[in-house]
């Protein structure tokens, strides 16, 4: 797995150097370039690993996910929303720069992610699909959508239906993407399965979050803890408590094993991958 990701980090730094030089560059590289786990991108090339095809030409996309994954967590962090001051173990991106900087930073990772999706020489048709599904994804009707819902929900406690909405969207929809994109690439009819396991797992990666957010500390998840508590945001911990948060994040990640297994694909190497997001401290 540490050869992929250093893979996707190699290629995030080519991607980023022909951007013109000033503050709007320095911070969409001091964001994306911080230590994140590259799970999205790890996701989507491990998928296509799984299929037993060469994921190198499809490198770029796995990139363009993270970038607006990147993307997210800076306007996440920024005053108007979690107003958290700590980030892949480093200063957010308007405490490191100014909130200016950070919005631009923000959008300039959107828009490059689409440039750079446009740029990879692959089938026209196929490109479509992908650009289509990814920023669907992250659109006004999938993630937009689920940090518009969290934001609501401060102040007043979302019942157990609007919390799996929530985190479905903000969440879950770029978890699931990369492999609903391994999918269109490799194998079209699994796309239904893989959307489901997707979205159990970024369900479960959401609840592991909102675990973390009250039992860890802000050296090992190198962000804020109880930003969470102190933004009064509905979390499956404030519903639930930890005990039956993580008994559900256990239940859903049985699943993801199950409907991974009943594929016909090489499940080594996306079972590794689970089992690390599984057996995540940070
Ligand atoms: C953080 O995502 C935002 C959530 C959806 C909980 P990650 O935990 O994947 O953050 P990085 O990319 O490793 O920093
Ligand atoms: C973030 O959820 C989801 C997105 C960034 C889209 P959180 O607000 O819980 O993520 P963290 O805890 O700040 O990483
Ligand atoms: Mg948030
Ligand atoms: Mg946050
Ligand atoms: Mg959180």
């Amino acid at each position: 797995m540490d050869i992929l990701k250093d893979e996707v980090n190699q290629r995030l730094i080519e991607l980023l150097n022909p951007i013109k030089e000033g503050k709007v560059k320095e911070a969409m590289n001091y964001s994306l370039m911080a230590p994140g786990k590259r799970l999205r991108p790890l996701l989507f090339l491990t998928t296509l690993k799984a299929y037993g095809m060469d994921y190198h030409p499809y490198l770029d996309i796995a990139c363009a996910i993270e970038m607006i994954h990147t993307y997210s967590l800076i306007h996440d962090d920024l005053p108007g929303m979690d107003n958290d001051d700590l980030r892949r173990g480093r200063p957010t991106c308007h405490k490191q720069f100014d909130e200016a900087t950070a919005i631009l930073a923000g959008d300039a990772l959107l828009n490059y992610a689409m440039s750079t999706v446009l740029n990879v020489k692959m089938d026209n048709e196929l490109k479509i699909d992908i650009l289509t599904r990814l920023f669907d994804a992250s659109g006004v009707n999938g993630m937009i959508y689920g940090q518009q819902q969290d934001l609501y929900f401060e102040n007043k406690q979302a019942n157990v239906i609007e919390l799996q909405d929530i985190h479905k969207h903000k969440t879950g929809e770029l978890i699931a993407v990369g492999m609903q994109l391994a999918a269109l690439i490799a194998k079209k009819s699994d796309y239904e399965i893989w959307s489901k396991v997707g979205f159990d797992l970024g369900l479960a990666f959401q609840i592991q979050d909102d675990i973390l957010d009250v039992t860890s500390d802000s050296k090992t998840l190198g962000k804020n803890i109880g930003s969470d508590i102190e933004n009064n945001k509905s979390t499956y911990v404030s519903l639930l408590g930890i005990e039956e948060s993580q008994k559900r994040v256990d239940e859903l990640f049985k699943k993801c094993y199950e409907n991974i297994y009943a594929m016909q694909i090489n499940h080594g190497v996306i079972l590794e991958l689970i089992t690390i997001i599984l057996k995540r401290v940070n």
